[in-house]
């Protein structure tokens, strides 16, 4: 069986919603200590609906593949939906990542994460922040093979 599926492929070859939203209502910027990968998202926020999104990714390509997923599940969400969003979510949308590859599907998460934290931050809306743990990227470095 091939190590990637053919929708990680097709992500990785054909990345939708790469890019930058200049006038952005949510940015945010994750990177893993050990891999080195950086990924930036940019929401687009109207009416607690995501209107658009786009995302720079230097990384690998399972990274950019979850990114142009992530982005491709959230474009047209409530805020509240898109927190659900899970890696396990992304990866099954990718028809699955090597085991040695999930972390870079948890850096998407993260990503869209760190964004929408900045959108409250940005628009002084509490949340809990429970919701938005500290150095989330750090806690994952054990995933990295
Ligand atoms: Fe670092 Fe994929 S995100 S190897």
């Amino acid at each position: 069986m091939a190590l990637y599926s053919e929708k990680v492929m097709d992500h990785f070859r054909n990345p939708r919603n790469v890019g930058v939203i200049e006038d952005a209502d949510g940015i945010g910027e994750v990177g893993n200590a050990v891999c080195g990968d950086i990924m930036k998202l940019y929401l687009k926020i109207d009416n607690n609906i995501v209107t658009d999104v786009k995302f720079e990714t230097f990384g690998c390509g399972s990274a950019i593949a979850s990114s142009s997923m992530a982005t491709e599940m959230i474009k047209g969400k409530s805020v509240d939906e898109v927190l659900q969003l899970t890696n396990k979510a992304i990866t099954e949308a990718l028809d699955g990542l090597p085991a040695h590859k999930l972390h870079c599907s948890v850096l998407a998460e993260e990503a869209i994460h760190a964004a929408l934290k900045d959108y409250y931050d940005r628009n002084g809306i509490p949340y809990d922040p429970a919701l938005f743990p500290e150095d989330v990227a750090c806690a994952h470095e054990a995933d990295v093979h």
